[in-house]
């Protein structure tokens, strides 16, 4: 299916902040693009300037059994945001519980939101392994895995490359690796960084320094792309996208690649 998950086994590492200004690229380069937030922390939402009142999301949606699409924004930059929702922890965990034990309900939703080749779902996903991550696993042509250039990624990649975070190869979808909120000044960055990318070769879908402009342009409610256009952390998202573009394939191959999955 034409979908795109950003995931990583730890938190905090930038799979919100890379969903939402990868999907405000992906946009520019033509793809309809539905972001879609599955971390109940509802934080997709902010980067795209929804009021933290606003209870709007795919879980009031399931509650109703109303189409998803009847909950998403509109947004500025021309991305469709379908936010988490105001729901609780504990209604998210009887959710959690749903989803485990009716595997396919949420590809067959997701399923609904894609009305043509050019449309593409971006995902966000809660950190580490959660029922969403499993059933987005089934169903994504493009899985992304983010990791920072520390240790601590680092040790982690045996376990990814052996597919015991999401699946991949053969017909799993392809998983990709950026390796995020890089500092070139910091030795142990610069080793960690040349360690993963002799590792991961053309898994690695790209390296984004760090950049205060990420947390200032979520501050102003903005994509990278808006609030700084000539930053390192523009370009970088800029570049990510183009890969992802690149990957999919042109305007006439693309359905037909989407569609063999
Ligand atoms: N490349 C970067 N340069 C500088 N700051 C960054 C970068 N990427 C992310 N950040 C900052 O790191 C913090 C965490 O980012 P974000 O919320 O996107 O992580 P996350 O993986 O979605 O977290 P969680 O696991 O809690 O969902 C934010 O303050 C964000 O602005
Ligand atoms: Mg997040």
């Amino acid at each position: 299916m034409p979908i795109i998950f950003f995931s990583s086994p730890k938190g905090g590492v930038g799979k919100t902040t890379l969903t939402s200004n990868v999907s405000v690229a992906l946009r520019r380069l033509g793809w309809q693009v539905i972001a879609i937030d599955f971390d109940v922390q509802n934080a997709l939402r902010l980067h795209f300037g929804v009021t933290v009142e606003d209870g709007r999301g795919f879980t009031t949606a399931v509650r109703s059994t109303r189409p998803w699409l009847e909950q998403a924004w509109d947004t500025a930059s021309g991305v469709r945001l379908i936010p988490f929702g105001a729901i609780g922890n504990a209604d998210n965990t009887q959710l959690e519980r749903f989803l485990q034990d009716h595997p396919g309900w949420l590809g067959q939703h997701l399923a609904r939101l894609v009305d043509g080749p050019s449309t593409l779902v971006v995902a966000d996903t809660p950190p580490g392994p959660s029922p969403y991550l499993a059933e987005l696993d089934k169903l994504a042509a493009l899985k992304v895995a983010i990791l920072l250039s520390d240790a601590t990624s680092f040790s982690l990649l045996p376990k990814l490359q052996d597919g015991e975070f999401v699946s991949h190869g053969g017909d799993h979808g392809r998983l990709l690796y950026i390796v995020n909120q890089v500092d070139l000044r910091r030795r142990l960055n610069r080793d960690v960084l040349g360690a993963l990318r002799s590792q991961l070769r053309d898994s690695l879908l790209g390296a984004v320094h760090q950049d205060e402009a990420f947390a200032e342009a979520v501050a102003f409610q903005q994509s990278v792309l808006d609030y700084a256009p000539s930053s390192v952390a523009a370009y970088d998202t800029a570049a990510i996208a183009q890969s992802i573009h690149h990957l999919l394939g042109d305007t006439g191959s693309r359905s037909a690649r989407l569609a063999s999955r």
